[in-house]
C-alpha cells in the first residue's frame, strides 16, 4: 500500500496500516444486504456505524449494570456510578485533558456548542464584542451565536474562503482585534472535508488572548487530538460520529474557563445545596450536568473511544487518506462530475456534483445499489451560497471504508449519468 502519511513521517508504511477485514467484521449492520446489495456505508460524516463491542457494552449496561448515578448506596448505583465516571477519564485521557474536571458529558456537538454560547457569552459578551468564526461552519456553529448576538449586543464575523474551500487566513488574522472575545472554528469541515489550520488559527488567537473553541465533530474519527498540545480552550465533539451511541457528546473545557461559567441548565448533579433563598452549584464538571445524564449514552462512548484507541487512530489518519486520495481520483475521472472542495487539507469527505442531475437523484439513484451517501446542503447553507450551488452529494468515510467501495460508487454514477445524459 503506497502510504503518503507514512512516507511523510519517515515511518515504515506497515506500522501505519490495520487489518482492513477484521475491523471491517466488526461492524455488523455492515454485512446486512440492503435492496439485495451489500451495503457500502458512505455517509459516516452524518452518523457512524457501530462495532459489536459498543453494542454489547450499552447492552450489558442495561441487562446488568443500569441505576441512576452520583445517588445511589447501593450496588448497581456504585457500578453506574464507577463506569460513568471511568467513562470520563477514557474521554480525558483520549483527548489528551489535564483534568477530569475539563470533561463536561452534553448530548452532541450542538448542546456543547451551546452550552459555551450559553454559559461562557451570555455571561462574559457585551455590546459591541465581537465573535469570529469562518464561511464553512455548520449550522449548529453559526445560529448558537446568532441568539448569543441578539441578546447580548454584540456582533458575529465570518472569516472568508476562497473557491477551492480553504479558509482565508491572512483575512482571518486582520478579523481578530481587540474587540474579538470568542473564535470558533470547524476543524474539518462536514460539506467540503477542508481541514483547517487549526494550530495556525490558535497561535493567531493567543497572540491577541483569545479564546477559541474547535468544533471537531468531524476530525475525532480521524485525527489524534490531544487538547493540551494543541492549545484549545474549548472543544466539541459528538459520540455517534466516532461509532458510539447518538444523544451523548462532549465538551473540553480550559478549568480555568469553565470555573468562571456559570452553569447553562438547572436541576439534578449541577446542585450542591438548594434552598428558596438560594442554590449552590456543584464544583466542576458536575456543575454542568444538570439532570440524570445519558448513563447508557456516556458508557458506550467509553467503549467506542477504546475500539478506536486500539486500532490506533494514527493509522486510521493514514489508512482513510490513502481511501480518501483514491476515491477523490476516481471521481475526479468523471467528466461530468465536479468535486466540491478542494482544498489541499482534506479529510473524510468528498463533496460533489453532476452536471444536470439534483443530488438527491443522485443519492437515490445509488441507494438503489447499496450505496449510502448524503445529498443536500448538509446543514452547511452559507457554504453553498459562497459556492453558488443550492446542494452537493457527500461521500465521506470512516475506518470501515474501502477503496473498493469508492468503484462501487464511480460505477454506480457512471450509469445514472448514462441515464440523464
Ligand atoms: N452534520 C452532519 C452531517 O454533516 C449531520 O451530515
Amino acid at each position: 500500500m503506497k502510504d503518503i502519511a507514512a512516507l511523510e513521517k519517515n515511518v515504515p508504511a506497515a506500522a501505519l496500516t490495520y487489518d482492513i477485514d477484521s475491523v471491517y467484521n466488526d461492524f455488523p449492520i455492515l454485512h446486512k444486504p440492503i435492496r439485495d446489495k451489500e451495503l457500502i456505508f458512505l455517509d459516516n460524516a452524518a452518523s457512524t456505524q457501530k462495532p459489536q463491542i459498543v453494542i454489547d457494552t450499552i447492552n450489558r449496561y442495561y441487562q446488568e449494570e443500569n441505576a441512576n448515578i452520583h445517588r445511589g448506596v447501593y450496588y448497581l448505583s456504585e457500578v453506574a456510578t464507577r463506569k460513568y465516571e471511568e467513562a470520563r477519564e477514557t474521554v480525558r485521557k483520549f483527548l489528551n485533558a489535564a483534568s477530569e474536571k475539563e470533561i463536561i458529558f452534553t448530548s452532541g456537538t450542538t448542546d456543547s456548542i451551546n452550552l459555551v454560547a450559553n454559559a461562557f457569552g451570555r455571561e462574559f459578551f457585551k455590546p459591541g464584542d465581537e465573535i469570529l468564526i469562518t464561511t464553512m461552519e455548520h449550522h449548529s456553529n453559526i445560529v448558537p451565536w446568532q441568539m448569543i448576538c441578539e441578546d447580548t449586543g454584540a456582533k458575529l464575523r465570518v472569516a472568508p474562503i476562497n473557491d477551492q474551500g480553504e479558509l482565508l487566513i491572512d483575512e482571518f488574522e486582520e478579523m481578530i482585534n481587540s474587540r474579538t472575545k470568542l473564535i470558533s472554528v470547524v476543524y474539518v469541515s462536514n460539506s467540503l472535508g477542508t481541514v483547517n489550520p487549526v494550530e495556525k488559527i490558535i497561535s493567531l488567537a493567543r497572540s491577541q488572548n483569545v479564546p477559541v473553541l474547535l468544533d471537531a465533530a468531524q476530525a475525532v474519527a480521524h485525527t489524534p487530538i490531544d487538547v493540551q498540545k494543541l492549545d484549545c480552550d474549548f472543544l466539541a465533539f459528538s459520540s455517534h460520529k466516532i461509532f458510539g451511541p447518538t444523544g451523548v457528546g462532549v465538551l473540553y473545557g480550559k478549568e480555568k474557563h469553565l470555573e468562571k461559567m456559570r452553569p447553562f441548565k438547572g436541576g439534578g448533579d449541577m446542585i450542591l445545596q438548594v434552598t428558596f433563598e438560594k442554590t449552590t452549584y456543584n464544583a466542576l464538571p458536575h456543575k454542568f450536568e444538570a439532570g440524570t445524564p445519558n448513563m447508557a449514552g456516556v458508557i458506550g462512548l467509553a467503549s467506542a473511544i477504546d475500539y478506536v484507541t486500539s486500532v490506533g487512530l494514527e493509522k486510521i489518519h493514514a489508512y482513510e487518506k490513502m481511501v480518501l486520495d483514491y476515491g477523490t481520483e476516481l471521481l475526479a475521472d468523471i467528466d461530468e462530475l465536479r468535486i466540491i472542495g478542494t482544498a489541499a487539507e482534506k479529510s473524510g469527505a468528498i463533496s460533489f456534483i453532476i452536471d444536470n442531475v439534483h443530488p438527491h437523484d443522485i443519492g437515490t439513484w445509488v441507494d438503489r445499489d447499496g450505496i449510502a451517501i448524503r445529498a443536500g446542503h448538509h446543514c452547511t447553507q452559507p457554504v453553498m451560497d459562497r459556492l453558488c450551488i443550492p446542494a452537493t452529494s457527500r461521500a465521506s468515510i470512516a475506518l470501515y471504508n474501502r477503496k473498493s467501495d469508492f468503484d462501487a460508487l464511480a460505477s454506480s454514477l457512471k450509469t445514472i449519468i448514462e441515464v440523464f445524459r
